[in-house]
C-alpha cells in the first residue's frame, strides 16, 4: 500500500486489529477519553485567546491564524510544544504531510494500492512518477514522527519539560514506575503522540474553516446564532461550562461537521470475516470505504441536505439536556432516523472511532462560540464594489478572504482571563 511508502505506517490508523493496535490505542484511550477531554479545556482556552487577539490585529490572515491555533493546541498537550507567532517549522510540517495524506491516502489513488508489488518498482522509472512524489512525502512524515518528540525528550533529560503526553510518558518509562503499563514503550509513545498530531491538527482546521465560509456567505445563520450568544453570556466570552445553556451553537457545530464533512469519504475498513450487508456479501479481506458524504446528505435522514440548517439538531440536543428542561422536545425532534445527531458518520463508531472526537468538540464550540461573540464576518467586495459569494467545492475557505468586523471594544471582553494574554 502507498501509504507504507509514504511512511506512515506509524499511524494508528493504518494498524490492524492486533496487539500492537492495542498498545497504541490503551494510550490514545489513556489521554483523551471522556473523562479525560476536559482536563485540555485550559490549553484550548489559551489558544483561542491568541487566536481572537490576533485576528483583531490581522482579520485577513485568519486562514493561518486557524491552522496555528488549531496545531498548536494539539502540540501542547501532546509534545509541550509553544509555537512561535511567526511560521512555526512544526506547525507547516503538519500542513504539508496532511496534504500528502489527502492525495495519496485515500485507498486506490494510485495502482500500488491494489497491485502491492509495485511498491518495489525502483523510483527512476518511467511511470513511476507516484513513488518519487511519495519519497519526498516519507521524508516530511520521518521529520514529523522524529523531531518534536526528540525535542520534548531532549527537554525531558534537560529538566526543561513541559507537562505533556510524551514527557509524562517518557518519565514514568524511564524511572519504571510500577503504574507504568509495560505495553507502552518508546516506539509507542512516539507513534500514538505523531498520530494524534497528524489526525488531530488539519482536521479541525477543515471544520473551522467551514465555519467562516458558512458566517460569509449565510448571514441569516450568523444573525441566529449571535443572538443565542449574546443572550446567554451577556457579552463575555464562553468557556466549555456554558455549552449546556447554548443547545442552537451545539446544533450549529454538529450541522457543520454534517453539511461539509471532515472526512467525506472514510477511512478504508478491512473484513476481517466474511460478513453480509444489505443483501451484498463482503468476502474476508475485502477493503471497505464508507462513503460519509452520502451518509451525511441522505435526503431521507437529512431533509434538504445541502441546505445549512442551524437549528437541525435543536431538538434533539434540548431532548437529550436533562438540564434543560423543555418536555415536548422529545416530540418536536420528530421521527427517529430523521436528523438524528450524525456522531457515527461523522467521527466513526466501534473500536475504530475517532478517539479524538471530545477534544474535538470541545475546541471547536469554544472557538465558534468565541468569535461569534467578538466578529462579524461579511463577504468581502471585489475592485467594483460587489460582494463576493464564496462559492466552494471541498473543504473550502472563501476564494477571497471574508471581511471580519470587530463586534465590541475587546479591551471589555473577559471570559476570567483577559482577551489580550497569552497565559
Ligand atoms: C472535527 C474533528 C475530527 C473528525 C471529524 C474526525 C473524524 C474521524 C473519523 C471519521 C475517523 C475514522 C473512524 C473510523 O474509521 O471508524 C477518525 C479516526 C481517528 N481520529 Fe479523528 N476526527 C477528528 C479529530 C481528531 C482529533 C482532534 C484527534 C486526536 C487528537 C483524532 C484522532 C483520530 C485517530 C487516532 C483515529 C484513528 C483511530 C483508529 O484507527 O483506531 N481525530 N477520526
Amino acid at each position: 500500500m502507498v501509504v507504507d511508502v509514504l511512511g506512515f505506517d506509524f499511524m494508528i490508523t493504518t494498524m490492524t486489529l492486533g496487539e500492537k493496535f492495542k498498545r497504541h490505542r490503551y494510550l490514545f484511550h489513556k489521554y483523551f477519553k471522556r473523562l479525560e477531554h476536559s482536563k485540555y479545556n485550559g490549553a484550548q482556552l489559551i489558544q483561542v485567546n491568541v487566536f481572537l487577539r490576533d485576528l483583531l490585529k490581522e482579520p485577513e490572515s485568519f486562514r493561518t491564524l486557524i491552522h496555528r491555533s488549531s496545531a498548536a493546541v494539539v502540540l501542547r498537550m501532546l509534545y509541550g510544544h509553544d509555537v512561535a507567532t511567526d511560521g512555526d517549522k512544526y506547525v507547516e510540517l503538519a500542513a504539508q504531510v496532511t496534504a500528502a495524506i489527502t492525495k495519496a491516502g485515500p485507498f486506490g489513488t494510485f495502482k500500488v494500492d491494489y497491485i502491492p508489488w509495485l511498491r518495489f518498482v525502483p523510483s527512476w522509472m518511467p511511470g513511476a512518477g507516484w513513488k518519487r512524489e511519495a519519497l519526498e512525502s516519507r521524508k516530511k512524515a520521518r521529520q514529523l514522527l522524529n523531531e518534536p518528540f526528540a525535542q520534548a525528550k531532549a527537554d525531558l533529560i534537560s529538566g526543561q519539560e513541559a507537562i505533556c503526553m510524551v514527557t509524562t510518558e517518557l518519565e514514568a518509562l524511564m524511572n519504571g514506575d510500577k503504574n507504568h503499563n509495560m505495553n507502552v514503550d518508546e516506539e509507542v509513545i512516539k507513534n500514538t503522540a505523531a498520530t494524534a498530531f497528524t489526525a488531530g491538527a488539519e482536521t479541525v482546521v477543515s471544520i473551522l474553516s467551514s465555519f467562516f465560509l458558512v458566517l460569509t456567505k449565510f448571514p441569516a445563520v450568523q444573525q441566529r446564532a449571535q443572538e443565542e450568544v449574546d443572550r446567554v453570556l451577556g457579552g463575555r466570552l464562553p468557556t466549555i461550562e456554558d455549552r449546556g445553556r447554548l443547545p442552537l451553537i451545539q446544533s450549529m457545530v454538529y450541522e457543520l461537521l454534517r453539511w461539509n464533512p471532515v472526512t467525506p469519504i472514510g477511512l478504508p475498513h478491512y473484513a476481517s470475516e466474511m460478513d453480509t450487508y444489505g443483501g451484498y456479501t463482503i468476502p474476508e479481506g475485502t477493503t471497505v470505504i464508507p462513503n460519509l458524504w452520502r451518509m451525511l446528505h441522505d435526503p431521507v435522514a437529512y431533509p434538504e441536505p445541502n441546505t445549512f440548517k442551524i437549528d437541525r439538531f435543536l431538538n434533539r440536543i434540548l431532548a437529550n439536556e436533562t438540564h434543560v428542561r423543555d418536555k415536548n422536545a422529545r416530540e418536536r425532534a420528530g421521527p427517529r432516523g430523521v436528523n438524528s445527531i450524525p456522531d457515527a458518520a461523522i467521527f466513526g463508531a466501534g473500536r475504530r472511532a475517532c478517539p479524538g472526537k471530545y477534544i474535538a468538540h470541545d475546541f471547536i464550540f469554544l472557538m465558534v462560540t468565541s468569535v461569534l461573540a467578538t466578529f462579524q464576518v461579511t463577504r468581502a467586495v471585489n475592485e467594483a464594489g460587489q460582494e463576493i459569494d464564496p462559492n466552494p467545492r471541498l473543504h473550502p475557505f472563501p476564494r477571497k478572504p471574508s471581511r471580519l468586523v470587530p463586534l465590541r471594544d475587546h479591551s471589555s471582553v473577559s471570559r476570567g482571563s483577559p482577551l489580550d494574554s497569552r497565559e
